[in-house]
């Protein structure tokens, strides 16, 4: 085995990080991590530390590490078949399997599913969807995407241009011209404190429909949208939000994609977050949670009235001509049918339902009345501490501060782990959705006292 230095030296040597500072990092500064194992809610990394993960890796291992069923599926189908692709009709027992699994999971109204690896790649099918529906419709004008503020979709060219987190833009000439922005459903950053949740999700609404008046609904084909805001900040949508949106894109002949990325099965508590709002969307977009990132998989369900447009498509042109060498891997697709049978037989979906609500309910009692702490909110196994100034003015830290970075440091060093959001203080959880209630009062006591530490007791 090798040393821990001769790792770390090799890492900052050779390794270029995701999402990561890389001059810092290549200097030897910054955070360097090297995880060995895990099991359930915990990682363990070389130098012997065990870590309760409250951040899931990266809102991915729902069912928690370790799951040997998982491993031998993976090891079953790769000694089987490792590979054969997808096209032309072919496809592996466990591709098509799955395919029916995710068929009888999904909301109402869905007709197929299409595999691939990651939720940025999944969204770009999505849009390469869209477009091909408006074209076989003969709308060639109505392409434009609109997406929110703060909403994450990927970092490919289009999803890095769908998502709306500036961090994402600056400086790779993002985002594409076919994308534009609207306000965020962000009730605690809202400007008019005077409103109410319901007047917030109006005017939401209405800032939607004037963007759309702006553009002009012939340009718009869709709207894209997390049921719950993941890391632009882990927001619930203020009450009836939902429900206006809808209103107005089916008024304007506008598709609905739900990126259900983090929240498709089970992390809010319901199989999908479109049941648990009434979204009626037209694509769903499933990544994370469909293996629990045992092997990579995404998954585009495809709406009735997309799907019907699609067929009309390849009957006028031809072969359907979009497809990747991985698409429904049978490893992944071998791993998604272990995962979603082990979230059934352990009742997954309903421990982050109530789990998530004692976390939820736990975090609000401890910190809900500090001074520097804005909101705590949540839905599910989601929950975001937002860290402010002056609680009053809603007056936020200036982000040279890095005082979310600074708490989730020293939770770390308390042993749990926590995510630092990108864009405001704002600490994340997202723990796999087996936590227990013991593993919750752990988290938020490394919470409270790091923003103790931080901040001080108030
Ligand atoms: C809602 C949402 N959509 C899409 C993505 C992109 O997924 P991936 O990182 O697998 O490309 C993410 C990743 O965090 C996500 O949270």
């Amino acid at each position: 085995m090798l040393s821990n230095d001769e790792l770390a030296k090799w890492d900052r040597e050779s390794f270029f990080h995701p999402s990561t500072h890389l001059g810092q990092f290549a200097r030897g500064e910054g955070t360097q991590r090297i995880v060995t194992g895990g099991e359930g809610c915990h990682i363990t990394d070389r130098d012997g530390n065990r870590l309760l993960d409250g951040f899931a890796g990266l809102y991915c291992v729902n069912v928690g590490y370790g799951r040997a069923e998982i491993a031998e599926a993976i090891a079953t189908q790769a000694r089987e078949l490792a590979y054969y692709h997808a096209y032309a009709g072919s496809g592996s027992e466990a591709s098509i399997t799955l395919a029916k699994m995710v068929m009888d999971r999904a909301p109402e109204g869905m007709a197929r599913v299409y595999f691939g690896l990651s939720g940025s790649d999944a969204n770009e099918t999505n849009v390469k969807l869209v477009w091909y529906y408006n074209n076989i419709r003969g709308l060639p004008q109505k392409k434009k995407i609109i997406s929110r503020w703060r909403g994450y979709h990927g970092s490919g060219l289009m999803t890095g241009s769908l998502t709306g987190l500036e961090l994402f833009h600056r400086k790779f000439d993002l985002p594409l011209a076919q994308v534009i922005h609207t306000e965020a459903p962000y009730y605690f950053r809202r400007k008019d404190a005077g409103m109410t949740e319901e007047q917030f999700s109006a005017h939401c609404a209405e800032e939607l429909e004037k963007l759309i008046a702006a553009e002009g609904a012939d340009s718009i084909a869709a709207f894209i949208g997390e049921p719950v805001l993941g890391t632009g900040g882990i927001v619930p949508p203020p009450k009836g939000y939902w429900e206006a949106i809808q209103k107005v894109l089916a008024r304007h002949d506008i598709l609905l994609i739900a990126d259900e990325v983090v929240t498709g099965f089970g992390r809010l508590g319901s199989m999908f977050g479109s049941d648990h709002y009434g979204l009626k969307p037209d694509l769903i977009t499933c990544a994370k949670g469909l293996t629990s990132a045992y092997a990579p998989l995404s998954a585009t369900i495809v709406g009735n009235r997309i799907w019907e447009v699609l067929m009309q498509g390849t009957d006028e042109n031809g072969v359907f001509g979009h497809g990747w060498t991985y698409s429904a891997h049978p490893i992944g697709a071998a791993a998604g049918v272990a995962n979603l049978k082990l979230i059934d037989d352990l009742g997954l979906v309903g421990n982050a339902g109530s789990v998530g609500a004692y976390l939820n309910e736990r975090m609000r009692a401890a910190l809900g009345d500090h001074p520097n702490v804005g909101e705590v909110r949540g839905e599910g196994m989601l929950c975001a501490v937002e860290l402010v100034k002056d609680r009053e003015g809603r007056a936020f830290f200036d982000a040279g501060e890095g005082i979310g970075g600074k708490v989730a440091a020293a939770m770390l060093r308390r042993g749990v782990i926590a995510r630092a959001m990108p864009q405001g203080d704002i600490i994340g959880f997202a723990p796999p959705l087996c936590l227990t209630p013991g593993e919750a009062d752990t988290i938020v006591a490394a919470t409270t006292e790091a923003v103790g530490e931080v901040l001080g007791t108030g």
